[in-house]
Formats: structure tokens, C-alpha cells, sequence
């Protein structure tokens, strides 16, 4: 990490201020180049307030989206990459991929020209007002598994939101977060895979979430925003970090708080089933996230993927 990371993670970590004295003998240099990074992340747009006989300041300004504040706020360690503006976080990490760049990475931007969403939809992805990102992680295992990054990535985003907002958000199978009816968030995982030994060589988990989008195209019924004060920053790095536990302690440590926060148990639902609209109620999910659902002749089954569309916000 350079100086000026290591200077604005422990801003942000502090909250208080912090002299050069003390920044400059943590990171072994000279006062001056504290200043000259305090001065460089300044015109980088952070708002830090130097003060004399105190130090140095994070102020609550921060919330200018950007590689550097997302690194800052995460435990784990993870290349960030930051983009004003791109066709879709999903296909730059492919670029990424395809060009054989290792390891878990995460790419952040605040608008998306081209955001796909699942079945070959778009997805909304308008400058300043939400945030969009790509995390790639390596599971090493069979595809089967690696599913599970799908589930546990709504749990990530509802948990980093019920962290830093007074929102209560909740699952709608398999992957949509919603708030007070409307969706919020949507969510499409692509896995690479090795033809060789059936095994996935990374897994693409992308993550777009409405903050503050007030009206969207007349062709998208039924969405929504976030609607509070939230620093994008963390969102991003609170959601990666729990993806990332989440990717190496496995799947049923979230099962339980998947399951309490899921809108469709007892509803009544339809979804294509051999190319047919069938009507069902959803009755459980399974532990491996499958959704139980009775048939309208009483039989049972297990929708492990696809679309469903509950009755009532269809
Ligand atoms: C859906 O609701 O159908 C899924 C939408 C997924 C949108 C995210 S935004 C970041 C990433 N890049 C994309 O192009 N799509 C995903």
C-alpha cells in the first residue's frame, strides 16, 4: 500500500484526529511527506480538515466513490479498481480475466453505459445516484458449489445495509434484495470454467444496488432505491467482505439468516416450467438454498434456478 492508503485507512478507522507527528512515526517518513499525502488525497477530493495542535481529520464529506476509500474500509485484502463510468462492471472483469489477471479483485464504478441483468435483461445503471460492482473470487471447487456465491451474495448486500442504514431489506428467490416491496438490488453471477477438470476458475459476482434512483425507464415496473444516507464506499467494501467470508467458511453459516429475511415463503407464485407458466406456493428453502414449492395438484418440487414472480407484486 502506498502512503496515501495507509494514511486515509487509518483516518477512517480513527474517526478522530490524528497528528503528523503520530502518522508519520506509524508509517516511518518525515512529516513532510505526511502533508504531501494528506495534500494529494485532499485534491483527490477527500475532505480532511488539518488542524493546528490536533492533526489531521476525516470529515463526513466522504462519500466520493473511488478505489482508494473502498481498500480503505475492507478487512480483507483485494485488488479494488475504480471506473467513473463503464458498459458493465461484469464484462470488464471478464476483459480482466481473459487478459490472466490473478487472484480475487473487485471492480467499483458509478455508472454503467451497458448493465446486464439476468435472462439477457439490461440493467438500469444511471451516473450518481447507485452503485455497481464486480467481484471476482476463485472458489476452486465444482460449479454445483460455487452456486452458493449467487445466495450468499443478497445476504452480503442486505447485511452491509442493515449495517450502516435503519432499513430492513429482504430476499426475493433467488437473488433480488427488495425494500418495502420495491427491488433494490439486483445481482448476476457468471462462472469461468475449466473445461479440462469441470472445476470453476473464478467466479464473476456482480452486485448493482438503487441508493438514491428516484425514476427509471417506464419499461421497469417495481423498483426501487435505498433511500438513506449511506457512505458508498463502505457498501461496497462492508458487501465484499462478507462475500468474501462467506466464499471461504461456506454455505451454511448465512442459510438461516437467507431463510428469515426471504419475502416468498407462503406466497403464492408462478414461474415457466417446461416452457409453461405454473402456478405454485412457495413453501420452504432448502439447505442448499433450493425453493420447496406445492404444485397446484399438491405435488412437491425444487426450483434450484430461474425466475419467479410472486403473485401479488406481479
Ligand atoms: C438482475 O437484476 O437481473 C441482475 C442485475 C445485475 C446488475 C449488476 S450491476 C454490476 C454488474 N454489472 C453488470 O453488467 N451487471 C451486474
Amino acid at each position: 500500500m502506498s502512503l496515501k492508503d495507509d494514511i486515509l485507512k487509518e483516518l477512517i478507522n480513527s474517526g478522530d484526529y490524528i497528528s503528523g507527528q503520530a502518522l508519520a512515526e506509524k508509517f516511518e517518513k518525515s512529516r513532510a511527506a505526511v502533508w504531501k499525502a494528506v495534500k494529494s488525497l485532499i485534491s483527490d477530493g477527500y475532505s480532511i480538515d488539518a488542524v493546528t495542535n490536533k492533526g489531521y481529520i476525516l470529515t463526513s464529506g466522504n462519500n466520493v466513490l473511488s478505489a482508494r476509500s473502498v481498500k480503505a474500509y475492507m478487512e480483507k485484502e483485494t485488488d479494488v479498481i475504480y471506473l467513473p463510468s463503464i458498459d458493465s462492471t461484469n464484462n470488464y472483469c471478464k476483459k480482466l480475466l481473459a487478459q490472466g489477471k490473478e487472484g480475487t479483485f473487485l471492480v467499483v464504478s458509478d455508472c454503467q453505459t451497458s448493465g446486464r441483468g439476468r435472462q439477457g435483461k439490461s440493467f438500469y445503471s444511471p451516473p450518481g445516484s447507485g452503485v455497481y460492482f464486480s467481484l471476482v473470487i476463485r472458489p476452486h471447487t465444482t460449479l454445483q458449489n460455487s452456486v452458493t456465491a449467487t445466495t450468499a451474495a443478497a445476504v452480503a448486500v442486505c447485511k452491509a445495509i442493515e449495517k450502516l442504514t435503519n432499513k430492513a431489506p429482504k430476499i426475493k428467490w433467488v437473488n433480488d434484495v427488495y425494500l418495502d416491496g420495491k427491488k433494490i438490488c439486483g445481482i448476476l453471477t457468471e462462472a469461468i470454467t475449466n473445461f479440462e477438470d469441470s472445476t470453476v476458475d473464478s467466479v464473476i459476482i456482480g452486485i448493482g444496488i438503487n441508493i438514491s434512483t428516484s425514476s427509471f425507464p417506464s419499461e421497469i415496473t417495481n423498483a426501487g432505491c435505498l433511500d438513506a444516507d449511506v457512505n458508498k464506499n463502505k457498501l461496497v467494501a462492508l458487501t465484499a467482505d462478507y462475500l468474501l467470508t462467506t466464499a471461504v467458511s461456506g454455505y451454511n453459516d448465512f442459510i438461516d439468516y437467507y431463510r428469515s429475511h426471504s419475502i416468498i415463503i407462503g406466497e403464492k407464485i408462478k414461474f415457466i416450467k417446461d416452457s409453461q407458466v405454473t402456478y405454485a406456493t412457495a413453501t420452504a428453502i432448502d439447505e442448499t438454498g433450493g425453493l420447496e414449492v406445492e404444485l397446484e395438484d399438491n405435488s412437491r418440487i425444487v426450483l434450484r434456478s430461474g425466475e419467479i414472480t410472486i403473485r401479488k407484486i406481479d
